[in-house]
């Protein structure tokens, strides 16, 4: 399944609409990417079948089947977007696949492993390009609970005869290393306590699913977990809830693109900043408890953006939100502070007409409004390749944009979704 989807990642054609407000209807959102590739991690927490139901299909979610097939888990889907894992007795222990190499979120694995096997080696997980991406928290913890670390020229080795509880504090709140960390802990005897935690809500979800199905995990979504573990965990099905970076994207997408567009299968309750931050530049929002009415202002105004871990403004609606301000009415200032190479693809935004100065790696300065041009563009991450879809829709003119693996690999069809309310997307 994986390859034929791959195989079907060609070019995307846009047709720019000049800047008019041309989508209406409905537009759906999927279950969430960040949490649907830890839960499938996790079926590796369980001595017996887990069902994960609402699962988006995107290329990031058949990798990461493709790496716990590699693993042993028997991975089968039996539903539409219901996938069911079931773990051997033994984990193979080498994550030192290709799909591994390429893809963040295959660190995830490495601790659970480690617990189960006592030992894992792999290779340093890549992903999008957007910083330098070390895993010094993720190696520091695991030799707190007691593993030998051996790092070689791109590839570590873990080992250790037992795992133990620790108390451990993390350099930074990374969301990986708290899911990872937490992943472990279930599976370590003794009790664990992580201090300086992320808390995303996919970590909440997370802990949620675990513990409902025997896991001790108290204080998710605080800066502080504690994890009593020990035992694998018996059978578990979950619904994958929905996708909030999506959700926001989409709400961007609206309030440049939209007459009269209702996402639905949200949580705005989750989506907090990026509502907010649509308010301040005049949108108006009329919410429900899983939809939005996003309603464009005849004039968008200028905000100021700062990245944060969550609540704050999520690093990942950046990109689409930058496409946004290219068309507010005034100066507004980009600050991202939690990936140190994120704003690579402004420069792309300005070959299609924008007025972005870009100050240093982490800030630029965004004037508009200004008329976009479509021209060809090449994919460099996900939410990037996200932004590049938005830019091209307001634009003036086609736009090709190549590399959309890079939007496949987090947001199912995407084009299929836009074009039923009203979008000229196609795949070429
Ligand atoms: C996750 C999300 C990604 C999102 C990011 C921040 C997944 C699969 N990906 O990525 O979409 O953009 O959270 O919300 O869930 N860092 C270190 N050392 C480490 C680990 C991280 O220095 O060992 C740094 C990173 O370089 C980065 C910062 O911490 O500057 C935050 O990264 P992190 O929270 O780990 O992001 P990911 O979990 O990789």
């Amino acid at each position: 399944m994986a390859k034929k989807s791959r195989i079907k990642s060609m070019p995307f054609l846009v047709k720019g609409f000049s800047g008019k407000k041309f989508l209406s209807g409905e537009l759906p959102v999927r279950g969430a990417k960040n949490f649907a590739l830890k839960a499938q991690a996790a079926s590796i927490l369980f001595g017996g079948d887990v069902v994960l139901r609402n699962m988006p299909l995107i290329e990031d979610v058949f990798k990461m089947n493709d790496l716990l097939s590699s693993l042993g888990v028997a991975v089968d889907r039996i539903g539409n977007r219901s996938f069911r894992f079931k773990s051997p007795r033994n984990l193979e222990t080498n994550l030192n696949t290709d799909a591994a190499k390429l893809f963040r979120a295959s660190i995830v694995l490495t601790g659970p492993i480690l617990a189960r096997e006592g030992r894992v080696s792999f290779s340093h997980p890549g992903g999008c390009v957007i910083g330098k991406r070390p895993i010094d928290v993720f190696l520091d913890a695991f030799q707190k609970m007691g593993a030998k670390a051996r790092s070689f020229k791109k590839s570590y080795l873990l080992e250790a005869d037992k795992l133990h509880g620790a108390d451990i504090f993390l350099k930074l709140p990374s969301v990986t290393a708290t899911e990872t960390l937490m992943m472990t802990a279930v599976l370590v005897k003794g009790v664990t306590i992580l201090r300086n935690c992320a808390c995303e809500p996919e970590i909440v979800s997370l802990a949620e699913f675990l513990n409902s199905f025997g896991a001790d995990i108290k204080g998710a979504g605080t800066h502080t977990i504690v994890v009593k573990g020990g035992r694998l965990l018996k059978n578990g099905f979950f619904k994958i809830p929905p996708d909030r970076i999506e959700a926001g994207s989409f709400a961007v997408v609206a309030a440049l693109c939209g007459k009269n567009l209702r996402i639905k299968n949200c949580d705005p309750s989750q989506m907090m900043a990026v509502l907010r931050a649509l308010e301040d530049a005049g949108v108006n929002i009329e919410f429900d408890k899983d939809a939005l009415l996003i309603k464009t202002p005849r004039v968008l105004k200028p905000v100021d953006i700062k990245t944060r871990e969550y609540p704050g403004f999520a690093t990942d609606l950046q990109a689409p939100f930058s496409v946004l301000l290219t068309q507010a009415a005034g100066r507004s200032l980009l600050f991202e502070t939690v990936f140190e190479n994120r704003l690579g693809y402004l420069s792309d935004l300005n070959r299609m007409g924008a007025n972005i100065l870009v100050c240093d790696p982490h800030r630029a300065v965004i004037n508009g409004p200004t008329k976009l041009r479509g021209r060809d563009m090449e994919s460099p991450d996900l939410r990037a390749g996200l932004a590049f879809l938005t830019a091209a829709m307001v634009a003036e003119g086609d736009s090709v944009i190549n590399n959309i693996y890079n939007i496949d690999r987090g947001y199912e069809k995407v084009e299929e979704r836009l074009n039923a309310v009203g979008a000229e997307i196609k795949r070429i």
